[in-house]
């Protein structure tokens, strides 16, 4: 990237010292000198260490869903911790949040709280467990529920390392991660009807759990096809398998129920954290009252920060805004506006490539046709993207610094963010 960025460096070259990376978390990690610090954020607008406005598409990887410092949401918090930040005991206000949640979400008729989609996913696959009294889990290659162990697996490894499609091997994302939990996992490529059939002919009934982004959130976005998100439904019932629809990215954001909502589909238990609470630690996980009524009764699940008050406020704040403004209908007009101004610029530039993903949540990938999933995605032009992103991010316009990530819309994007976006784009591409 070419900017002159001293702080940043700065920053950087201290961090560096205390923490590895000089992050915390590696995703925030984009290389030495290349990696920006924060020093505020308003509205759709970050500014880094050095003082440089970009409009942001990250929006912290997706939880802000109003703006950034949202005078409403913070209001809220602070009218909320002025009566403690944190009890031992549960609340009004944190039974008004489950209540809307219920309200909100078509297939949750019952909720616990955590603080990360980590902790949801986690929790929501020990009650499958429990639930089912078997083991094994079934995720998709690319999908990311998390850091917990029994997910983390052919998450964003080389696709080479994941053998035949027709039997795919479980690749473990990080060092660390125990090799016995390979015996518990199955990995399988998105949207593979046949597949995923034939694997359930054989393990169907050791399986506790398919857990499942509804796109690929994690990936280039990339949309499940026709009926995919209904033949888990399906199978889920035929061999008494839970159904896990991990909404951390989708939850609040395409639509106010979600991925459910806007698919019609109805999970057994699903995930929810990031636009919540927009920006604020909350998350939660529910589904049917018969499987979410085992919590308490032999199945242990709790945290001392669940319901800390200014996730919880931030939640309900959120979510009353989400009921009351047209926030969802507001970022899908945009969002479709700039989604279909990029496609246009890259056809006018004759760049091969195909638009996924939502108005609210999209990508493109670039010098391939279409992409179902994880492997078809990887044969897509990564460097050229990125070549791409480096220099919207020069000019003021800031996506993630990393193809898989999708570009993500708030309520705050005006329309001149849209044009002065689609103007810089058109200026890169040439
Ligand atoms: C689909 C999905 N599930 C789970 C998580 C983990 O959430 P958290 O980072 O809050 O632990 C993420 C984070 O990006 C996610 O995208």
């Amino acid at each position: 990237m070419n900017i002159a960025w001293q702080k940043n460096k700065a920053l950087q070259q201290r961090a560096f010292k205390v923490m590895p990376l000089g992050v915390n978390s590696n995703f925030r990690f984009w290389g030495e000198g290349i990696t920006p610090y924060v020093s505020k954020a308003k509205g759709a607008y970050l500014w880094d260490a050095d003082g440089n406005r970009y409009i942001d598409y990250r929006l912290g990887f997706g939880p802000i869903i109003l703006g950034h410092a949202d005078e409403t949401v913070n209001a809220k918090v602070r009218e909320e911790i002025e009566y403690g930040t944190l009890a031992a005991m549960t609340g009004e206000l944190e039974i008004e949040v489950a209540e809307k949640i219920v309200k909100m979400c078509p297939a949750v008729e019952m909720v616990r709280f955590a603080c990360s989609g980590t902790e949801a996913t986690m929790h929501a696959l020990r009650v499958a467990r429990a639930y089912t009294g078997r083991e094994k889990v079934i995720k998709f290659e690319g999908m990311y529920h998390g850091f917990q162990d029994y997910t983390l697996w052919s998450t964003y490894a080389p696709v080479e390392a994941y053998g035949n499609a027709r039997s795919p091997i479980p690749v473990p994302s990080s060092s660390g991660i125990p090799k016995l939990l390979n015996e518990l996992i199955i990995t399988l490529p998105f949207n593979d009807t046949e597949i995923l059939e034939a694997t359930l002919r054989n393990v169907g009934e050791q399986v506790a759990a398919i857990i499942v982004e509804p796109c690929m959130g994690n990936c280039g976005a990339i949309l499940p096809v026709r009926g995919f998100l209904q033949l888990i439904r399906k199978l889920c019932d035929k061999y008494g398998i839970v159904f896990i629809l991990d909404e951390v990215k989708t939850g609040f954001r395409i639509a106010n129920g979600g991925a459910q909502e806007y698919y019609r589909i109805q999970p057994d238990l699903a995930t929810y954290a990031k636009a919540l609470a927009n920006g604020y630690p909350l998350a939660a996980f529910g589904g049917r009252k018969e499987i979410m009524s085992i919590i308490g009764h032999g199945v242990a699940q709790g945290g001392t920060f669940n319901n800390n008050k200014p996730g919880v406020a931030a939640a309900w704040a959120t979510l009353t805004v989400l009921e009351k403004e047209p926030v969802m209908k507001t970022i899908e007009k945009r969002g479709k506006r700039l989604m279909d101004g990029i496609s246009k610029i890259l056809t006018e530039a004759s760049i091969p490539h195909c638009m996924n993903g939502y108005p609210a949540m999209f990508s493109y990938a670039i010098g391939v046709e279409k992409v179902t999933d994880q492997r078809s995605w990887d044969k897509s032009e990564k460097e050229y993207y990125l070549a791409l992103v480096d220099a919207l991010i020069e000019r003021g316009v800031m996506p993630d610094h990393d193809p898989r990530e999708p570009w993500f819309l708030c309520y705050s994007h005006t329309e001149a963010d849209i044009d002065e976006t689609l103007n810089v784009m058109v200026e890169v591409v040439k």
